[in-house]
């Protein structure tokens, strides 16, 4: 077998067929085959786990570059965004592909307002909930659910979308803020037009008791954090979402899945998990070197939370901005948080340590934003929740863009089998 590589195709030669496919060139010169007459040209699949290696699209919304650290959305850097933008703005340019003019913010404004609320049925759905379900189990159930009450009405449209998008956008929230205080025995907040997307949610998860000003200071940190999970091009959740629309199945039943995948501790999971091992360390009195041990040992399947990403192979560049998020948010809030001196200490260790440096696995997006929500009070099992709100956005926006894909098709992957040959029936009374 042969792979030749030319400018603008490539010929593949296997056995006695050769097979030549154009050579597609992205915005950013990333290159790619064209691989979808492979099998009918050559009898022959390609085989690649976990598709590190594949692209299952084209795409405009997301752009990472893994070696260099970086990130664009709409060709905009995350940085520029996440300092100049609030998370609805850039939910606005993830979904629709350009920022909002005053004029179309206002109306974006008015509808996230008319759905900035949850109905008497959606909280007495909540309240059925076992009050120890796991949070991201009841999102993604509601969310699922959501198919119920607004199905028919999906057809109401915000420009050219459904209305479906901004009701996921603006409920998530609340139903995560509700699920918070129903487990509690406390009752619904009717949520307040005058506050900003972050601080509404923290309004309606704490009420009154949560000091205006305090709410302030962590609604701003909120709106950084939310931004900087809202994409994350091709990564497990969204996939998924893509693959379940791909059947032509609802925007709840994909966005439903999403949450699923998401909930994943190697995926968005993770930031529940660092704090875990983060209080390990605590408990243990600070014993780092142990934590690093069993992250290089073969036979534990304890990995270092938090590390490593299959795309970045140097700083994920959202640690950093999570990192001077936490700092500030700490010091305005006059927080000592021991857990995030447990993690510079821990990041110092394995950024220089041959097995983690040789396998370039740094910070990601989760190593620091746990410390931020613990030091808001949220509890540790909603930290996942607080990914979904964010990535809520890039899920719609990945949603919308394969529905309009002129080349869409459901998706099917192959497979290499390697189970038993033929072999006859054995009747049950003939089996030994
Ligand atoms: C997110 O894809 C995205 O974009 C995801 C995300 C997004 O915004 O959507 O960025 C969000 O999911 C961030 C990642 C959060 N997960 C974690 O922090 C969990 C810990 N990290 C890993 O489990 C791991 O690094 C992954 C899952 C993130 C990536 O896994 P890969 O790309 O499949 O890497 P791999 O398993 O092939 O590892 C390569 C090597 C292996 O060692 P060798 O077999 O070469 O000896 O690195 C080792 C792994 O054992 N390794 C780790 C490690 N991560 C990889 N060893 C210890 N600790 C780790 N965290």
């Amino acid at each position: 077998m042969s792979l030749e590589l030319q400018k603008d195709n490539a010929t593949v030669t296997i056995g006695d067929k050769t097979f030549t496919t154009d050579v597609l060139v992205g915005t950013e010169n990333e290159m790619a085959l064209d691989l979808q007459a492979l099998r009918k040209n050559t009898g022959v699949i390609g085989l690649d786990p976990g598709f590190g290696n594949t692209g299952s699209c084209k795409s405009a919304i997301t752009f990472l570059d893994g070696e260099k650290g970086l990130i664009r959305h709409r060709g905009y850097e995350l940085q520029e965004l996440a300092d100049n933008c609030n998370f609805l703005e850039v939910a606005y340019l993830l979904v629709l592909g350009e920022l909002p003019t005053p004029h179309q913010y206002r109306q974006f404004m008015e509808k996230v307002k008319e759905n900035n609320f949850l109905g008497p049925s959606l909280q007495e759905l909540l309240n059925h909930y076992p009050s120890n379900s796991h949070p991201m189990a009841v999102l993604a159930s509601v969310v699922l659910s959501l198919t119920g009450f607004y199905a028919d009405l999906g057809k109401e449209k915000f420009y050219e979308l459904d209305m479906d998008v901004v009701r996921l956008l603006v409920k998530t929230p609340l139903i995560a803020a509700h699920n918070y205080r129903r487990k509690r025995g406390m009752k619904y907040i009717i949520p307040d037009n005058s506050l900003g997307y972050a601080e509404n949610f923290l309004y309606c998860m704490f009420g009154r008791s949560l000091d205006p000003q305090r709410r302030k200071i962590m609604a701003d940190a909120m709106e950084k954090l939310l931004i900087i999970h809202a994409d994350h091009e091709q990564n497990c959740s969204t996939s998924t979402v893509r693959m379940i629309s791909s059947s032509n199945a609802n925007v709840y039943a994909a966005i439903g899945g999403g949450i699923g995948a998401l909930w994943g501790p190697l995926h968005g999971g993770a930031n529940e998990a660092v704090i875990n091992m983060l209080e390990y360390i605590n408990m243990t009195g600070g014993n780092i070197d142990a934590v690093i041990k069993r992250a290089k040992d073969k036979d534990d399947e304890f990995r270092l939370m938090g590390f490593g990403h299959r795309v970045y192979k140097t700083y994920d560049p959202r640690a950093h901005i999570a990192k001077a998020v936490v700092d500030d948010l700490l010091e305005k809030l006059g927080v000592e948080e021991p857990l995030v001196d447990i993690a510079m200490k821990l990041e110092q260790v394995a950024i220089h340590d041959d097995y983690f440096v040789s396998r370039n696995l740094y910070p990601n997006v989760d190593f620091y934003t746990g410390t931020a929500y613990k030091a808001m009070g949220i509890p540790k099992e909603m930290f996942t929740v607080l990914f979904a709100m964010g990535r809520m956005a890039g899920w719609l926006a990945h949603l919308i863009e394969f529905r309009n894909d002129e080349d869409r098709r459901i998706s099917r992957p192959r497979q290499v089998y390697t189970g038993a040959p033929h072999r006859s029936f054995v009747p049950m009374d003939q089996r030994d």
